[in-house]
């Protein structure tokens, strides 16, 4: 089955409101229409508003969110809810990140909650999942990734399942410029898929589409998205620069040209 690549930026805590206008600026002229890829741009929450300004303009890209509170309102100080991401236009939110589930608690139980929440607000979650550096060399990562997946997907349907992206996250690999080679790579994901069909079905598993994140470059972009079970990026650092990210989303391209 051929999935459509879905290539996108994870600006973490960079870009302002003003740096993400001209960032978009540049980034949305390089389009005339839609391409043959999903390319999704993450903003931190304050610069949404902006990025709106020019996405909603813009039919080759889409919005998302890096975070969102699974509850609906309510006494949340600094929490922010599914609704409040739709009014703005939002199509996805990153759910999960290794950042999020380290530096701030957030464990498979409290994810799935978001990413239920999520689905029945009509956004598509990008559920991240990966092992760390220590689980790789015990041997651990199909444990690893198996856990995260059947916590974060737990009561989550067949057709909501239809609208989820998994982005496999090897935490060694996130921010340090050390890329898994495509063979770690592609060896993970086809793990990915099989632990989906045994809880989706094949139809259900090979309809996901799993991103590759951690130093995804426009150097090593073309080798890892020509592996069978890697369908795009959740791009970091190299997502910052405008130029450097459209060589991304042109190794998608030439990938999804390639295969139609
Ligand atoms: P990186 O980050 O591309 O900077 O490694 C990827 C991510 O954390 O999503």
């Amino acid at each position: 089955m051929s999935r459509t690549p879905i290539i996108a930026a994870n600006w973490k805590m960079n870009q302002t409101p003003s740096e993400t206008a001209t960032f978009l600026e540049k980034f949305v002229g390089f389009f005339d229409g839609k391409t043959a890829v999903d390319i999704v741009i993450a903003p931190p929450f304050v610069s949404i508003p902006k990025a709106s300004e020019f996405i909603g303009q813009s039919e080759a890209v889409d919005l998302s969110a890096q975070n969102m509170s699974p509850e609906p309102s309510g006494a949340f100080t600094g929490e922010i809810s599914a609704a409040m991401l739709n009014e703005l236009g939002c199509d996805y939110v990153i759910l999960g990140h290794s950042e999020r589930r380290t530096l701030f608690g957030e464990d498979d139980a409290f994810i799935n909650r978001k990413v239920r929440a999520a689905c029945e607000a009509g956004l598509k979650p990008i559920l991240c999942i990966g092992e760390t550096l220590e689980e790789r060399d015990a041997g651990r990562i199909e444990e690893v990734l198996k856990t995260q997946l059947e916590g974060s997907l737990a009561d989550v349907t067949a057709e909501q399942m239809a609208d989820i992206v998994i982005a496999y996250e090897p935490v060694w690999a996130i921010g340090t410029g050390r890329t898994a080679t495509p063979e770690q790579a592609q060896e993970a994901h086809a793990y990915v898929r099989s632990v989906l069909a045994g809880k989706y079905g094949e139809e259900v598993a090979n309809g996901v589409r799993i991103q590759y994140g951690g130093s995804a470059k426009p150097a090593n972009a073309g080798e890892l998205i020509s592996q069978p079970d890697i369908d795009g990026f959740l791009v970091g650092g190299a997502s910052l620069d405008p130029d450097s990210f459209h060589e991304i989303v042109k190794a998608g391209v030439a990938e999804a040209q390639g295969n139609s």
